[in-house]
């Protein structure tokens, strides 16, 4: 890996801020917080993102920024790859954003660990670094930040050895130990599980033979008995077929009692047919004669035929109907005239009554008109009378207030003893002369009072009369009212009257016409008209029985031809059924005993079939039976199988369980010791060349025990580090740095990152002679690419390049 450029946007002391990396050595000069390191910080960070604790957001994100990214660009393995990584400032803490990748021009954006997993892949790094958060790998080989590297040689022993166990990837055979005994305990329940398995082989086997030995007798069994279905079945077919034969023969002879039955039926049939005929002529024959003595007994003398009866009955019919319809019709209508004449003669009579009446109704209605006339003038005098009495009234309560009064002034005068006014005592006198002036009063008001008291009461008496004279004038109107609409209906009545009487004169021509007519009419003889035509009735009534007779005696003849015919052909068919009954009886004859050969046959073949069934049954109990053993064997087989299977793989399961305890367990422990053992010789020769190179001094010798740990000699004496001076433990420190990255780089051999090294703060402490030693060290390490950071001018002479950094308003800058 050479890098090629980084762009920096608020990081550290960086606002914005590109730098380009030439490829050979470069060092990157700068007063002391100037802003080296941050550039080497920022490279790692856009590599391999935030490492918690090493390499925080917080630490990288510049102060008051809320956002800020590293753009590096680098080649790998002949690819151009620039990676992109972001930080922003959250509520409590910097967190990185999703960022981009490009590889040969291809980009890709991603999540950090997706970034991280791409560059390891692209770095060679182990795979198993994306969840960890620290590179050890780029921090062991290709950076080492300033502080760090002290701490490595000086920490503890136990943790440095782990690192670099980690970083040459030695752990792994003690995940391997471990792994093993993990599959080495899973082995063990596996074979008990085997054992579990394999368990009760020989007994299966045991009852496998069994079986097997049942298996067979149930063969043989099978073999004695079919051959015994067979000939049963045969039996059987063979009695089926005589059977069949015999069936035949009993069909026939079903079929012939049939026959006769049937013909037996006919028979009687017919006999009883001819019976029946044979009755039913005697009878016609009885009938025949019956009708023909009735004929003969009947009157039918005439000359006149049927129809004209018939044509004679209806007009004297019609006749006699027509007369005594017009009959009742005139009697009805003279009945109708004789009632309207009663009641036309009786209104005209009683309309004189009326004028009677309307004359006495006039007059009393001009006398009640008199009468009204007075009703003004009494209904004044009454008005008059009323207000008399009133005033009468008021007067009499004012005589009564005054009596009164004057009482109230006597009592209050003898009671008083004091004048209410001046205060003086009332004298006697004085009140003598008020009491008699009172009573005075009193008496003049009664007299007063008495008079008007007669005056009021001759007053209501008068009133009184006429009220009743005005009630009385009251009743003659509506009394005349009454009258006058009696005369107005009276005098309609006697204005109909004329009407009424010429009615009454045309009723009474009319009831003398209907009189002469009646007359005329009672005199035609309906009785004698009626006698005839109940004579000709009769003699059209035993034409008609004498036709009807003569019919039916045709009828009962024709009947009788009939019978006789039939009788004829019953004799006949009679005939016939008795020959076809002959034949019958000769063929059932000729039947013989079909039934008791069929019989037999039966019973043979149910035997036979009874003997077949139960063949059957015992060949089907015992192919079951054998269906059954047959079953069990498989089942042992695949058990006894699996068994023998199972076997198989604890003996297998127990020979790798062995190899694994006894063998491999050893190997690995043989491997690490020999890995550890190489990589400690490889990194001792390393850690002593390079330190050689370094310090000049031969009585200082260094070397490394089985950790790791660098061990000083000093004139032979093992030396504490500690006790070391600054350039010396600067020295002892780059020395074993380089050893490492050469030995990383050697051992573990898919990484890309060999060309390049960064070295932050290599020389401090280093005296001028030393420095001068830098310069070969850098020669004698071949690489690419050597990044340097110091701040020693002497450096800035054996580097291809150098980048002065400066810093202004807290702003760090390149070139400056
Ligand atoms: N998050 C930050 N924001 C702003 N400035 C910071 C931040 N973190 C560190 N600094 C400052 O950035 C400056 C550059 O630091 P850096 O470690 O790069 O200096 P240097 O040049 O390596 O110094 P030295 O020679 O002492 O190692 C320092 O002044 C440091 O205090
Ligand atoms: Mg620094």
């Amino acid at each position: 890996m050479i890098l090629k450029n980084i762009k920096l946007s608020n990081i550290r002391s960086y606002r914005s801020q590109s730098i380009d990396f030439p490829d050979g050595s470069l060092l990157l000069s700068g007063d002391i917080g100037a802003g080296k390191s941050t550039i080497l910080l920022a490279a790692e960070f856009a590599l391999f993102g935030i490492m918690k604790g090493d390499l925080s957001g917080e630490n990288l994100l510049r102060y008051g920024s809320d956002e800020g990214s590293v753009e590096l660009k680098f080649d790998v393995d002949g690819k151009e790859v620039i990676i992109k990584r972001n930080l922003k400032r959250a509520k409590d803490s910097t967190k990185q954003e999703s960022g981009f990748i490009i590889v040969d021009g291809k980009k890709d954006d991603g999540t950090h660990i997706e970034l991280k997993a791409r560059i390891l892949d692209l770095l060679g790094y182990p795979k198993e670094l994306v969840s960890k958060s620290k590179s050890l790998v780029y921090r062991y080989t290709v950076y080492t930040p300033q502080e760090q590297m002290k701490h490595i040689i000086f920490s503890d022993r136990e943790e440095r050895l782990n690192i670099l166990r980690g970083v040459f990837g030695i752990d792994r055979y003690k995940r391997v130990v471990e792994n093993t005994s993990i599959i080495l305990k899973t082995m063990k329940e596996r074979s008990k599980e085997l054992e579990g398995r394999v368990f009760g082989i020989e007994e299966k086997n045991r009852q496998l033979i069994f079986q097997k030995t049942e298996l067979e007798k149930a063969g043989k069994r099978l073999g004695e008995i079919r051959p015994k279905l067979c000939s049963a079945a045969k039996l059987v077919e063979d009695r089926n077929r005589l059977l069949a034969e015999k069936e035949k023969g009993m069909e026939n002879l079903r079929q012939l009692k049939k026959e006769l039955e049937i013909s037996s039926m006919k028979l009687n049939d017919k006999v009883s047919l001819s019976e029946k005929n044979r009755k039913e002529q005697e009878i016609l024959e009885k009938q025949a004669f019956e009708t023909s003595e009735r004929i003969s007994g009947l009157d039918v003398r005439t000359a006149r035929s049927l129809e004209r009866i018939e044509q004679s009955i209806k007009e004297n019919d019609a006749r006699i109907k027509s007369i005594l319809q017009q009959r009742s019709g005139f009697s009805e209508s003279k009945k109708h005239l004789e009632r309207r004449v009663k009641e036309l003669e009786k209104s005209i009579e009683e309309s004189a009554e009326h004028s009677m009446n309307l004359e006495l109704k006039e007059k009393e209605l001009l006398e009640l008109k008199k009468k009204t006339e007075a009703k003004d003038r009494l209904k004044r005098y009454a008005e008059e009378l009323e207000h008399g009495i009133n005033d009468i009234s008021k007067k009499l309560n004012e005589l009564e207030a005054l009596r009164k009064n004057s009482e109230s002034i006597m009592k209050n005068i003898l009671s008083m003893q004091t004048c209410p006014m001046c205060t003086r005592p009332v004298e006697k006198e004085h009140k003598h002369d008020i009491t008699a002036r009172e009573q005075e009063n009193i008496r003049r008001s009664l007299e007063s009072a008495k008079l008007l008291e007669n005056q009021l009461n001759e007053k209501k008496e008068g009133l009184k009369d006429i009220k009743k004279s005005i009630e009385e004038v009251f009743e003659s109107e509506k009394r005349a009212e009454k009258l006058g609409a009696e005369a107005g209906s009276l005098k309609k009545t006697l204005d109909g009257m004329a009407e009424k009487k010429k009615e009454l004169a045309r009723s009474e021509q009319e009831l003398v016409s209907s009189t002469e007519k009646l007359l005329a009419l009672q005199k035609e003889d309906v009785d004698k008209i009626s006698r005839e035509l109940e004579d000709e009735k009769s003699l059209l009534k035993r034409l008609q029985e004498k036709n009807h007779l003569e019919e039916i005696l045709g009828e009962k003849e024709a009947r009788k031809k009939e019978l006789v015919m039939m009788q004829e052909e019953i004799k006949k068919d009679i005939g016939d059924i008795n020959n076809a009954r002959i034949m019958l009886y000769d063929k059932l004859k000729a039947a013989g005993d079909a039934e008791t050969s069929y019989l037999n046959a039966k019973k043979g073949c149910d035997e036979a079939k009874e003997n077949m069934k139960l063949l059957q049954i015992e060949e089907k109990g015992i192919a079951t039976q054998e269906d059954g053993i047959s079953g069990m064997i498989k089942i042992l087989e695949k058990e006894i199988n699996e068994k023998l299977l199972a076997k198989q793989r604890l003996e297998r399961t127990r020979q790798v369980q062995d190899w694994l305890e006894n063998q491999f367990l050893n190997v690995v422990a043989v491997i690490e010791k020999n890995v550890m053992y190489k990589i400690q010789a490889q990194f001792r020769e390393l850690f002593q060349q390079w330190f050689k190179a370094l310090v000049e001094d031969e009585a200082l010798m260094v070397s490394l025990d089985e950790s790791f740990t660098p061990i000083v000699q000093q004139d032979g004496y093992e030396a504490s580090l500690d006790g070391l001076s600054g350039g010396e433990k600067t020295a002892v420190a780059l020395a074993y740095r380089l050893s490492l990255n050469k030995v990383i780089n050697s051992i573990v051999g898919t990484i890309k990152t060999k060309d390049l090294i960064i070295l932050d703060e290599p020389t401090d402490g280093f005296s001028s002679e030393q420095l001068d030693k830098v310069r070969d060290v850098i020669e004698d390490l071949g690489m690419k690419q050597v990044i340097i950071v110091s701040h020693e001018p002497k450096v800035e002479s054996f580097v291809n390049t150098v980048l002065r950094i400066g810093k202004s308003g807290h702003v760090s800058s390149v070139g400056g």
